[in-house]
């Protein structure tokens, strides 16, 4: 079943370089990139975008995180995208993420974590619309 799913490489992957090892991985598995984009997200576009997440203890470092530099966001389309992408992600505990995946590989951290990815359709829908 093909999908469409949205990738956000954080500041934190941005800064450090990855932007090319992440896309590599992408289109190595197969997925196109139907829409790619530099930018920097302003504190109401995070809040919207980070909605679900209002109220939480950690919202507040997130929105400041998110924030901080320029994000690289990424339409992927492929069989089932949603699942597989999030797959390749690994946990949101990047400490805890398997070694294999980009958290896992990249990463110990948790509000820097190097890279989102829509975790439904809905949000899917939600995220892009803000972004794209
Ligand atoms: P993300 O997949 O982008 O969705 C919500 C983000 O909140 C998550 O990745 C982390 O960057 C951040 N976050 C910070 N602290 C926590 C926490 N304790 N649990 C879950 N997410 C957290």
């Amino acid at each position: 079943m093909i999908e469409q799913t949205l990738i956000v490489i954080k500041p934190d992957g941005v800064k450090r370089g990855l932007i090319g090892e992440i896309i590599t991985r992408f289109e190595k598995r197969g997925f196109k990139i139907k829409a790619l984009k530099m930018l920097n997200f302003s504190k109401e576009m995070a809040e919207e975008f980070y909605s679900p997440h209002k109220g939480k203890a950690f919202f507040n470092e997130l929105i400041a995180f998110i924030t901080s530099g320029p994000v690289v966001a990424m339409i992927l389309e492929g069989n089932y995208a949603l699942s597989v992408v999030r797959s390749m992600i690994g946990s949101t505990k990047s400490y805890e993420a398997l070694s294999g995946t980009i958290r896992g590989d990249y990463g110990l951290g948790i509000t820097d974590n190097v890279i989102h990815a829509s975790d439904s359709k809905e949000s899917f829908e939600r995220e892009a619309k803000i972004i794209f």
